[in-house]
């Protein structure tokens, strides 16, 4: 009996031993034995869990977007998650054809940065019957119930930035007297964040215009309900350059034009392109105070050349992480941490805003270089 134990016993050691030595050839070369366990569950159970992520952008053409998507899809694919990336060419019929392949894919959470903040209403509401959960990115889906969450920087205080910023570098608060001259361009009358970049800066700068220390020539876009009427369709440079073009022609033959109120880069490059054909860039000719928004590359360089004043950094690692928590928060059934709501005209959608900050010639090392957004490389 004693001996029939001891085999038993010596055959037990031996088969643990063999497995003991399986588990660790399959684990090297990762690390300590008993940390094996733990690492062949791990990415098991985050494949489990993990849902599939449609994330849709408007377009290519700007950098922003691309950075956008990337940095979206990056951090999602980070943590587990499948992720089909589209971007629609600035073609509403696309992105209308992209969201219902994504209902066919059964994705679980949808991420739109919309082209027209109204033209998705009908299969977006298809989408929500089929559960998908849908994020509005940086631009908010009005008109429509099927707008879970949204999640953007603050875009009034874009505006306020920007308008701020035009007061502080002529040192209106401090009771300079001008008159300057200026000119006010908003941005594309079918995406609803023009409307607030284009309020924040003109509620700054109206008691300027109102009390004639600023000029607006062409008395174009100075009070908040006009932008639509000098919004320029799809952000496009060459409808700001063409504009500008005719402002200068019309308005500013005889004077120099001081101030440019500009929402974004894309704007303000074509704005940029329109004051260089003019002329400007001289000691008698100097440019004009221009705003921006993006911290697009172009522009960046357009500051440190002293052709753009400034440009909203909205750091867009910032806006990719939120939506990463959203989707984590969404997935796992947990309360979506929100710090605002707005109104779509249909709903409140629980939204959580990021907060801007400008760069210019003074801080743009440290805000863009030193924070790895950008190499020094990129800027030259
Ligand atoms: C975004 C801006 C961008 C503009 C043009 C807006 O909706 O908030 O950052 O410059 O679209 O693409």
């Amino acid at each position: 009996m004693a001996k029939k134990l001891s085999v038993l016993v010596l055959v037990m050691v031996l088969v643990l031993s063999m497995f003991a030595g399986c588990a660790q050839e399959e684990a090297t070369p990762e690390a300590a034995p008993e940390k094996t366990e733990e690492k062949v569950e791990e990415p098991a159970e985050v494949v489990e869990e993990a849902g599939t992520v449609g994330v849709l952008m408007p377009t290519k053409d700007l950098q922003r977007w691309n950075q956008d998507g990337a940095n979206v899809k990056e951090q999602l694919e980070a943590k587990g998650y499948e992720v089909d990336l589209q971007y629609a060419n600035n073609d509403v019929a696309i992105q209308v054809e992209q969201v219902e392949n994504m209902i066919t894919k059964g994705v679980d959470v949808l991420v739109v940065a919309s082209i027209d903040s109204v033209a998705l209403v009908g299969v977006l509401e298809e989408a929500k019957e089929e559960g998908i959960v849908i994020i509005a990115y940086d631009r908010l889906l009005m008109e429509t119930e099927a707008c879970d969450y949204y999640a953007t920087f603050d875009n009034e205080m874009v505006g306020t930035i920007q308008g701020q910023y035009i007061v502080d570098s002529l040192g209106l608060a401090d009771g300079a007297e001008g008159p300057f001259t200026m000119e006010v361009f908003a941005g594309s009358p079918d995406d609803n964040n023009a409307k607030f970049f284009n309020k924040g800066a003109i509620d700054v700068l109206t008691p300027y215009i109102e009390s004639g220390v600023l000029v607006v020539k062409s008395g174009q876009g100075q009070t908040n309900d006009e932008w639509t009427s000098i919004g320029i369709q799809g952000w496009k440079s060459e409808g700001a350059q063409n504009r500008m073009d005719n402002l200068l022609t019309a308005f500013y033959a005889d004077e120099n034009i001081d101030v440019v109120l500009s929402p974004n880069d894309s704007l303000a490059q074509g704005i940029t392109a329109a004051l260089d054909s003019a002329g400007y860039g001289t000691e008698g000719k100097p440019f004009p105070v221009l705003t921006g928004q993006d911290c697009d590359i172009n522009s960046v360089k357009n500051i440190i050349a002293g052709k753009q004043s400034m440009s909203i950094f909205k750091d867009t690692r910032t806006l990719a992480d939120r939506v990463v928590t959203m989707v984590d928060q969404i997935l796992a059934g947990e309360e979506v941490e929100v710090n605002n709501v707005y109104d779509n005209n249909v709903k409140e959608v629980p939204s959580f805003l990021c907060e801007p900050v400008f760069a210019d010639i003074d801080n743009y090392e440290a805000l863009l270089v030193d924070s790895g957004y950008y190499t020094a490389d990129q800027l030259n």
